[in-house]
Formats: C-alpha cells, structure tokens, sequence
C-alpha cells in the first residue's frame, strides 16, 4: 500500500475494523500513517475512547452503519435495542430540534469529528441524510445519547464466527 502512495497510484491510505493492537502495531511499523480509519459507530456503539484515541494520533475515523441496526443485513438481534428510528431518546431529540431521527444520529457523528456514510437507495432519504448537518445538537442532547450508548450498546457487524478470524479485540462489545 506504501508502493501504491509512492508511485501516485493512491493518495492515501486507509484502514478499517482494525483494533487497537493492529493500529499501534502499524503505527511502529508502516512508513506512512493511514489517513483514516473506518469503523462501526453510532449511538448504540459509541466507542468514544477509541475515537478520540484516533484523533489524538491524527487518523481520521469514518463511521460505518451510522444508522445503527437500520440495515436488515444484520437482521435483528434477539433482545437488542430498540430501532433507533423507534428509540424513544433519539425521538425526544429529534422532537426537540426540529429533525428526524437519523438526522440526530449523524448530527451526533459529526458533532464528534467522525465522518458518517449512511447508505439510501432512496432519494427523498439521501437529501434528509444530507440535511442532517442542519440538526443543531445542544450539549444535552449529546448528555441524553451518551446515556443512550451506556444503556443500549450493541454492535451490530461482527463476521469473527463466519469468517473464523477474532475481530476487535479489546474493543467495546467484542462477543461473538
Ligand atoms: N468497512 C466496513 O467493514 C463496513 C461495514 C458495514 C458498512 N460499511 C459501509 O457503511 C455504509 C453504510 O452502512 P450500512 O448500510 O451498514 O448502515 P446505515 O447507513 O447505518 O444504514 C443503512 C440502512 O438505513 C436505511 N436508511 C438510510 N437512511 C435512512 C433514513 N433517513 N431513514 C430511514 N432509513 C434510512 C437504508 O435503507 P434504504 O437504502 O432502503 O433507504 C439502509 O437499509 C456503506 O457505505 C457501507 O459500505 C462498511
């Protein structure tokens, strides 16, 4: 991936799913430092440790699945939380603020410096997904999705079973 920076094939270099042992472990080894890292967060995976973790050694995060549990990829997992479209939290924030509730889960990802990439295939959610950077979020909505994280944490993509390799290690959530 170095070579690929080197000969201006790519201009920078990203990871993603790594945990915090293959960071540190790239971070004494690689010549040039990942530009970003992409993993799962959103308010029932918060990770803010690991986040501003990230920020502290200038590797930029991207949140994937910034929805949550909204994509039935995952299906629904028995006894989780509740769909943050349904969250009664995120409903009273939304409520508050003047915007839906995925608009509060990405303006909470930006509010953090993290970049969100919710995936639509529909048009009238892809400008309400965009819109989302209109979600003026007040320091006690932030206070109520941090309780929210504690209560309800869950990740939802976590293939170690299928693909027989231990992901995330150490990381919040890890059980397979
Ligand atoms: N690096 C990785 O390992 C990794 C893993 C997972 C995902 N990702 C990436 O992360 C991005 C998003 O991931 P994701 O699809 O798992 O999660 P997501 O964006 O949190 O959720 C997508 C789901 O939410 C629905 N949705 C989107 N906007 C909505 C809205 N405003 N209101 C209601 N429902 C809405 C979509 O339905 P419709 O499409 O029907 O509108 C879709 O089912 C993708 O680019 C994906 O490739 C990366």
């Amino acid at each position: 991936m170095e070579n690929l920076v080197r000969s201006g094939k790519v201009r920078f270099i990203g990871i993603s799913n790594f945990d915090a042992y293959q960071v540190s472990t790239l971070q004494i080894n690689a010549t040039i430092k990942p530009a970003v890292h992409q993993f799962e967060l959103h308010p029932y995976l918060q990770q803010s440790d690991y986040v501003d973790w990230h920020q502290a050694l200038g590797i930029s995060v991207t949140a994937y699945s910034p929805l949550a549990s909204a994509n039935p990829t995952y299906g629904h997992r028995l006894g989780g939380p509740p769909s943050l479209f349904d969250n009664e939290e995120i409903t009273t924030i939304a409520e508050r603020r003047g915007c839906t509730n995925a608009q509060v889960a990405l303006a909470w990802g930006m509010a953090r410096e993290t970049s969100v990439i919710p995936k639509s295939q529909h048009a009238e959610r892809i400008v309400e997904n965009w819109e989302s950077r209109r979600c003026n979020l007040q320091k006690v909505d932030l206070q109520l999705i941090a309780a929210v994280g504690k209560k309800y944490l869950t990740r939802f993509n976590n293939p170690s079973k299928g693909w027989d390799v231990p992901l995330y290690e150490g990381l919040d959530d890890s059980r397979i």
